[in-house]
């Protein structure tokens, strides 16, 4: 690591407090004049860091720039993951899959600032703006986490919601199959995809893209979202965290989830944080719209639901809204 990323992570371990200069170069057996030509570096590429007399040098508490090295400084076990961090990339879900091609580790992750072609479920967009959002997808190889990967896109979107709920005040909830809503607004998507090997026909990687809004303004969303997109601070002042802490947390909790993957560990969580059991909702089948009750969730993520006929059916793909009635 260069001396610049190791003050990074020095001062990320320290966030919102000072470290001297002094105890900066003792430890990495650097000149004090090398600490701080890499400062004022860090401070050019935008870091907030404050130089406090006869104290040293801080990362700012508003600091929220995605790094490697404050990802890393967040986790107890950093050795539980392999992380790639980008300013800019397509998609998070793509670079990974450039990536994996049959060669990476379990628990690699891509994070990346800002996407310019995210990729949501069913074909559609992500909106994935610079400085406000989470955009991450984690490498998963099947044989590591030892489970039926039909699991996987419900054992992270519970991962997602631990990691939320430890780290911050807030209290989200699972609407099927994969989004987190906080006041009635969608703040999280996941999006799965499994990477099938030609050769054996069996599936060789699994990629998990995990979408916030983490800080987005109500206002900056485009108009066809506004009504229905919301973001975990966008409504407060109050940003008690910073996205490297979460992404960390994300990251941890996923790893404990996956190893191994086991329905029991997770499903009954799920149904405790549903928004829709109980609910009336609509789906569509074949092109065709239904009405139904929404019952329970099985042992693999399916949902259960009751037919305006009484009749008893579980979905295991596709998109439910809530009925209005
Ligand atoms: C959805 O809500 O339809 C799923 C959205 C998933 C978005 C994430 S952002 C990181 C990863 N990269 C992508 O292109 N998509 C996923």
């Amino acid at each position: 690591m260069s001396s610049k990323n190791e003050i990074l992570a020095i001062l990320e371990k320290n966030r919102g407090s000072a470290v001297s200069g002094e105890a900066i170069s003792k430890q990495l057996d650097i000149s004090r004049n090398a600490v701080w030509k890499n400062i004022n570096t860090l401070k050019k590429e935008g870091y907030k860091i404050s130089s406090v007399t006869n104290k040293g040098y801080a990362l700012e508490i508003e600091n929220d720039i995605i790094s490697e090295q404050g990802i890393y400084a967040n986790m107890k076990k950093p050795e539980i993951a392999k992380i790639l961090t980008y300013k800019t990339v397509d998609s998070t879900n793509l670079e990974a899959r450039r990536i994996a091609d049959g060669k990476a580790e379990n628990m690699t992750v891509i994070v990346s600032e800002e996407q310019t072609s995210g990729r949501g479920r069913l074909g559609r967009s992500f909106f994935s703006p610079a400085n406000s959002g989470i955009y991450m997808s984690v490498i998963l190889r099947p044989e590591k986490i030892g489970a039926n990967p039909v699991l996987i896109t419900t054992a992270v979107c519970v991962a997602v919601l631990r990691a939320i709920k430890q780290s911050t005040q807030l209290n989200p909830q699972i609407k099927w199959v994969n989004d987190l809503f906080l006041n009635n607004k969608k703040i999280c998507g996941i999006l799965t995809e499994g990477i099938t090997s030609i050769e054996s026909g069996s599936i060789e990687y699994i990629i998990s893209g995990i979408g916030i809004n983490f800080s987005t303004l109500s206002d900056d969303f485009p108009k066809d979202l506004q009504n229905t997109a919301g973001s975990l601070f966008g409504n407060s002042d109050n940003v008690s965290i910073s996205r490297n802490q979460l992404i960390a947390s994300i990251i941890e909790n996923i790893n404990s989830i996956t190893s191994p993957l086991k329905a029991e560990s997770f499903i009954d969580e799920y149904k405790q944080n549903s928004m829709i059991i109980g609910k009336d909702i609509v789906f569509i089948k074949k092109g065709q719209q239904f009405n139904a009750k929404a019952i329970d969730i099985d042992s693999t993520g399916g949902l259960i639901v009751e037919m305006e006929n009484g009749q008893i059916q579980t979905l295991n793909s596709g998109e439910i809204s809530v009925r209005k009635i």
